[in-house]
């Protein structure tokens, strides 16, 4: 059975959990399903002191002693994660903002490559979708599969002209959810993800610093691996890979 755990940015139980208990409602059509619910606002997390000791020694080194570790286990439990937040001043609660921060590491480390991930967004006004693309970008950066997700209204009462609306797009992102969960193969990355890959590994080896990310990259084999996962790349993306790792070297000696 695949597990999904769905991580909430408000700390009440509202749209946003309106929204995601929609999207529990319409996964289970497809599935048999284990869902979770993490309310960000249950859990113990220390604000991030920017001390960067996660980024340049390991995670680790952290400072604090919190519940960071148990949200992590439950990242990597999952097979499908759904990041939920309402806007606050056009983005992402600060709630959901300082989990973010407190696992940005794993942009530097990235894991998740089998697993699929989504966002929903919830806001007053009825346009901008700065909360759900902003989230989607953190997925991808953690390294997730990333699936589009949605943005939906949820004024308080919401009229039953909006609710039709939210439950459609719901009902809509649970169906693609469905589909990429399914999936067996490992995402093609795009140039783009090919190019910031080899760059990083290439810079990391050029450098001087000895950061604890060259030590990890070592440890996966990804100094010498043409990506972050076996995958079979084109004649265009063989040559887009060296160049860039020509370019990392370049920039960062
Ligand atoms: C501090 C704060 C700031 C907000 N800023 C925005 C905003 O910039 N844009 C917007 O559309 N809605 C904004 N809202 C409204 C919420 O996004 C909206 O009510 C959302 O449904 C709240 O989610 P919840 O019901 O799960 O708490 C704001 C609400 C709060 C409390």
């Amino acid at each position: 059975m695949k597990k999904i755990t769905a991580f909430i940015g408000s700390a009440r139980k509202k749209g946003t959990y309106l929204a995601v208990q929609e999207f529990e409602k319409y996964l289970r059509k497809y599935r048999d399903i284990d869902f979770e619910y993490v309310f960000l606002n249950d859990y113990n997390l220390e604000l991030c002191s920017g001390c960067k000791l996660c980024f340049d020694k390991g995670e680790q080194f952290c400072p604090y002693n919190d519940d960071r570790n148990v949200l992590i286990a439950k990242l990597e439990e999952s097979d499908g994660v759904v990041f939920a937040s309402p806007s606050y001043a056009f983005n992402i609660s600060g709630r959901m903002k300082n989990f973010i921060d407190r696992i940005a590491f794993i942009y530097h480390r990235p894991r998740f490559f089998k697993k699929t991930f989504t966002a929903i967004g919830t806001q007053f006004i009825p346009f901008g979708k700065q909360v759900q693309k902003y989230l989607e970008s953190v997925g991808r950066n953690l390294g997730f599969d990333v699936l589009k997700g949605t943005t939906v209204i949820t004024p308080e009462p919401i009229p039953e002209k909006q609710l039709e609306k939210l439950k459609a797009n719901i009902m809509n992102l649970a169906g693609r959810f469905d589909k990429k969960l399914n999936k067996e193969k490992l995402a093609k990355p795009s140039l783009y993800k090919i190019m910031t890959f080899r760059m990083t590994r290439s810079g990391l080896q050029s450098s001087d610093l000895r950061l604890y990310d060259y030590d990890y990259y070592k440890e996966k084999g990804w100094l010498t691996s043409d990506y972050y996962y076996d995958i079979h790349l084109g004649p265009l993306q063989k040559v887009i890979g060296r160049f860039s790792d020509f370019l990392g070297r370049k920039l960062f000696t």
